[in-house]
């Protein structure tokens, strides 16, 4: 999870569906990543799950009432003016119609209709509803209005036992969507290259060369980086990752597949790209032979000459006249702190490159967390150890800057 929900005022609305008891989990994943949520119930929501379930995990009481006797104010004033976004989770047939209306006629309607944060609804409901022309039309007045995003529904199995397009998206995609739409949108029209992962230099057909990279940090970058609107390639050596909502996902394998594909991605006069990220493991050396055949075993030494691959990001900057693309570039070393900055700080100018996103091999394989240390000419700025999911906001807003720059 992601700092980027850290502080945010979330308005979770939850209405009378199955999928109603998913929302619980929405909560504990919003609160866990250190938000506040304050959760309102439709009429029918508590014939679903229980408002206590959400006070105790969101440590508020829940509202469902527009004018709850002896209380003073408006909620639905309040809860609107105080939210940065409103989740619901789920929305039913019935609530996405009344809101395509512009009713207030419960908590949930009121809030929405006076809201102007962002709206994630998260549609659940039998396939034939969902499919109906009604709903069809409601949806498209609600997302047309622009604030309103869906996230889901998806094919599968829904209440009735039946399957088809209706059935509420899973927890994490609604959390994912809910990041989405409260990311500041600082690289709409911006196309960002992004490498991930390891290269896999083949020996033979069943023998290779290659790293310890998860590509765990280069897939969130991607994924923050379409968060925030830019249009996204992501370049990504062999990993098992799922690709993030709304990337363009290219899976190479060699050192040399990655560079014509970056090659590609950037284009001949580099000026198909805002910025590259270089955020793979690329290996360094490929055997000088790949054979065809399996090696076979003898009573022999066997020595395999390597050949060294291209450097692909020094490629891009020896090759780059003037400030664009923006080049980000990765040091993993097995080092020390110190050395490891003088190694980055070497990078930057070997490479040519804007920064260089210093780390340690042992911090940043195959973790999900990571330390890392941005190296600018201007400087080294460490940031706080967390998440790599967490540490993709600031080496894009680096980016971000970067880009406001006259080009
Ligand atoms: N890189 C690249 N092409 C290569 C090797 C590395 O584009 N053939 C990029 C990486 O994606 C990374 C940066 O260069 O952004 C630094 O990679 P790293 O492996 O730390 O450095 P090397 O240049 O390989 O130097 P060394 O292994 O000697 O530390």
């Amino acid at each position: 999870m992601t700092s980027a929900l850290k502080g945010r005022r979330v308005a979770l609305a939850v209405s009378g569906s199955i999928a109603a008891y998913k929302a619980v989990l929405v909560a504990r994943l919003l609160v866990t990543a250190g938000a506040q949520v304050q959760t309102l119930f439709t009429r029918s929501a508590s014939q679903f799950v229980g408002a206590q379930t959400f006070a105790g995990v969101t440590g508020r009481p829940v509202l469902s009432e527009m004018f709850a006797p002896g209380a003073a104010g408006e909620p639905h004033v309040d809860i609107a003016r105080e939210s940065e976004l409103m989740l619901i989770v789920p929305a039913t047939a019935d609530l996405l119609a009344r809101l395509a209306g512009g009713r207030a006629d419960d908590l949930v309607a009121a809030t929405a209709l006076c809201s102007t944060c962002p709206v994630v609804a998260a549609p659940a409901m039998h396939p034939a509803m969902w499919a109906h022309p009604a709903t069809q039309r409601n949806l498209r007045t609600l997302t047309g209005d622009a604030r309103v995003h869906l996230v889901g529904p998806v094919d599968g199995e829904v209440a009735s036992g039946e399957r088809g397009l209706g059935r509420m998206a899973e927890p994490d995609a609604i959390v994912a969507a809910a990041l989405a739409a409260l990311a500041p949108r600082d690289l709409v029209g911006r196309h960002l290259v992004v490498t991930a992962g390891p290269t896999i230099e083949d020996i033979d057909p069943v023998r290779f060369l290659s790293n310890r990279s998860s590509g765990k940090m280069g897939f969130a970058i991607a994924a923050r980086a379409r968060a925030r609107g830019a249009d996204v390639t992501l370049i990504a050596g062999p990993t098992p990752l799922p690709t993030p909502a709304g990337v363009t996902r290219i899976d190479v394998r060699s050192a040399l597949d990655m560079q014509a594909a970056v090659g590609r991605a950037l284009g001949a006069a580099l000026d198909a790209a805002d910025a590259l990220v270089m955020a793979a493991a690329v290996g360094d050396y490929r055997p000088t032979s790949t054979h065809d055949q399996k090696l076979k075993r003898t009573a022999d030494a066997l020595e395999l000459g390597l050949t060294p691959n291209p450097d692909i990001l020094a490629a891009v900057g020896a090759a780059r006249r003037g400030v664009r693309p923006v080049l980000v570039g990765f040091a993993v070393e097995a080092a020390g702190d110190a050395q490891v900055l003088a190694y980055a700080r070497a990078k930057l100018d070997s490479k040519r490159v804007d920064v260089v996103v210093a780390n340690h091999a042992a911090d940043a394989f195959g973790k999900d967390d990571n330390r890392v240390t941005l190296v600018t000419r201007d400087g080294a700025q460490a940031l706080a150890p967390g998440p790599k999911s967490e540490l993709a906001d600031p080496i894009l807003d680096f980016v971000a800057k970067k880009l406001e720059e006259p080009g």
